[in-house]
């Protein structure tokens, strides 16, 4: 199926979880991949792969396969990105327990987030989970990388992780706003202190 009805087919289902109506493009996912050089022990986890937009920009950087960890909740997601990328490392599950995921992995140590999670739509308790989360692998030394749409920016949601990471890992790298994607969206990158 194409990566756009395929995307929009599951937005259509559960636009909430999903939290876009288009895969991001590759003007952004040149964004969002920039200045980072993943290895086997500094590997990057992508969260909320979807249809695989921006795995494909993180495959082209990883030194070696086993420096990706990918996860997405979807399951017809995951079984089309298994296809599409059988060399990479691609598990279901909720981003509320990555950490655990992760150390099931046997990978190495993460040392980039790349997350496309809609912090945005999904409810505000699991938001919150997430975040702590992505605090421990934080506390490892790692950088975080997410993108906002331009229109959500002051959503308190948004702003709500910005606070959440601003207080911890101090001001954000904020990139000039991406205007070829639907929405127009920035990125913002945090790295430990
Ligand atoms: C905005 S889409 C981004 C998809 C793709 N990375 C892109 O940039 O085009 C967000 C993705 O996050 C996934 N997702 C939402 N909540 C999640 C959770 N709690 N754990 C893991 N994945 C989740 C959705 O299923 C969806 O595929």
């Amino acid at each position: 199926m194409n990566e756009n009805i395929q995307f929009l087919h599951a937005f259509l289902k559960n636009p909430l979880k999903v939290g876009a109506i288009a895969p991001s493009s590759p003007e952004l996912a040149q964004k969002m991949v920039e200045d980072i050089y993943p290895r086997r022990d500094s590997i990057v986890l992508e969260l909320g792969v979807g249809t695989g937009a921006i795995t494909k920009f993180i495959q082209e950087r990883i030194e070696t396969d086993d420096s990706y960890l990918g996860l997405e909740l979807d399951k017809n997601m995951v079984r089309n990105l298994r296809l599409n990328f059988p060399d990479l490392k691609i598990i279901r599950g909720n981003a509320c327990e990555v950490h655990s995921l992760h150390a099931k992995t046997g990978l190495g140590k993460v040392g980039f987030i790349i997350s496309c999670l809609p912090f945005v739509s999904i409810p505000n308790e699991i938001g919150e989970k997430i975040l702590l989360e992505i605090d421990k692998f934080m506390e490892q030394g790692c950088v975080f990388r997410t993108f906002q749409y331009a229109h959500g920016f002051y959503f308190p949601s948004a702003i709500k992780l910005r606070e959440h990471m601003r207080e911890k890992y101090g001001k954000s790298k904020k990139s000039q706003i991406v205007m070829k994607n639907v929405p127009p969206a920035y990125t913002l990158t945090w790295q430990t202190k």
